[in-house]
């Protein structure tokens, strides 16, 4: 029987205890021992703690003779402590916490291998979708080229609500807010940030190499303009917020920003607060995970489902990543999207001059133009001195 705990019994934790009780009522065999709870107040009356030592005070947890601990407490310094503190004595490890994993969990893995200590972490990315595991194992023999992902559902609800039911940015904010898929502060999620966590851990998992955080080019959504939005739906093409990376030899592009896909990609139907991630293999092909991206019932679906590995597997060994990797936006060359402030005819002349072939694009509101496919640099100096009013890479073609 494994000995677990579970620290931290907000919305996950609160889903985490009460699926594996259900897991552990449908069990013949040995039941997983959930003895400890790390929580102060815990206001969900409806979680049953009976036989549970409630506790504060984390050491009384990992002093005991615990084999594992689910931390689902949020935060960054306090939760890599105590999960660093575990590992060095052998317990093993299972979180859904990315923004701690984005910033160090390479050296936890580390910690981790030199105590023999698991550390699972599939619901970090894409809630309930499974990524991780099929990252680790079931995609093992592919040669990774590009993950391409919704990862977050708040800017996915935002933009949907925006693009289907014309509805302004702060409504849609709002209603993504009352429903719960934003986080404590959504700047996290508007900005991108919450997304770019998400890309640099799934991202580290199919190179194989090191993904500083601050490597991660990072544009929100906050100001997507629902005019760009409605031109390129008339065009045939929808805004996502993507988290995307390419690995061309040792060069990696990754970035999180708000792209458009053409309405025929599957990436362009994830709506609302969905989620998804689009893998390309050399040996697979194209592959795409879907599902819910947060969520108390859906995010203890991966959290228990690593509890359950471990409980069968025990230590099978974790990715540790080395410093390679060099870090460019300028392997991957794209159509771009592109207003301005003032008049297009600067930007016109400039594309004649630099003989590159774009369309225009306008209705009775805006024109903005459609640039043939051309690299980063180009781009750059195409559009320098000019005061863009929006621009847009064009993914998935
Ligand atoms: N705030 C996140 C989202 C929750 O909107 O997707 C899951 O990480």
């Amino acid at each position: 029987m494994m000995k677990i705990a579970i620290l931290g019994l907000g919305t996950v934790g609160g889903g985490v205890l009460k699926l594996l009780q259900k897991v552990n009522e449908a069990r013949t065999d040995s039941k997983i021992d959930i003895t400890h709870v790390l929580a102060r107040d815990i206001k969900d009356e409806t979680l049953d703690l009976t036989g549970i030592i409630v506790t504060d005070d984390v050491d009384e947890i990992l002093n005991s003779d615990i084999q594992l601990i689910v931390e689902v407490l949020g935060g960054v310094d306090f939760p890599y402590a105590v999960q660093r503190k575990a590992l060095e004595r052998g317990i093993h490890v299972v979180t859904a916490n990315k923004d701690m994993l984005a910033l160090h969990l390479n050296e936890l893995a580390q910690i981790a291998n030199q105590h023999q200590a698991q550390i699972g972490y599939e619901a970090s990315c894409g809630g309930g979708i499974p990524i991780i595991q099929p990252l680790q194992y079931s995609l093992n023999a592919n040669k990774i080229n590009k993950v391409m992902g919704i990862l977050n559902g708040t800017t996915n609800y935002i933009l949907t609500k925006m693009a289907d039911e014309q509805c302004e940015y702060q409504e849609a904010l709002a209603q993504a807010q009352a429903l719960g898929y934003a986080e404590k502060d959504p700047t996290n999620d508007i900005e991108g940030d919450d997304a770019a966590r998400k890309i640099a851990i799934l991202s580290r998992l199919a190179f194989k190499v090191n993904i500083p955080l601050e490597r991660v080019e990072v544009r929100g959504i906050s100001q997507v303009d629902q005019q760009d939005i409605q031109l390129a739906q008339e065009n045939g093409f929808t805004l996502k917020l993507l988290g995307k990376s390419r690995q061309v030899v040792d060069a990696i592009s990754i970035s999180v920003e708000p792209v458009l896909l053409p309405t025929t990609h599957s990436l362009a139907n994830v709506k609302l607060e969905k989620n998804a991630i689009f893998i390309e293999g050399d040996a697979v092909g194209q592959t795409m995970f879907y599902g819910p991206g947060a969520g108390s019932s859906e995010t203890a679906s991966a959290v228990v489902s690593d509890i359950l590995f471990i409980e069968k597997f025990g230590f099978t060994g974790n990715l540790t990543t080395q410093e390679s990797g060099h870090f460019t936006k300028s392997i991957t060359d794209h159509r771009y999207y592109i207003r301005l402030e003032e008049d297009m005819s600067l930007l016109k002349e400039r594309l004649t001059a630099m003989n590159i072939k774009y369309q225009l694009w306008q209705n009775d509101e805006i024109t903005a133009v459609l640039t043939a496919t051309i690299s980063e640099p180009t781009f750059k100096a195409l559009t320098q001195e000019l005061t863009l009013a929006a621009y847009y890479q064009i993914e998935g073609e």
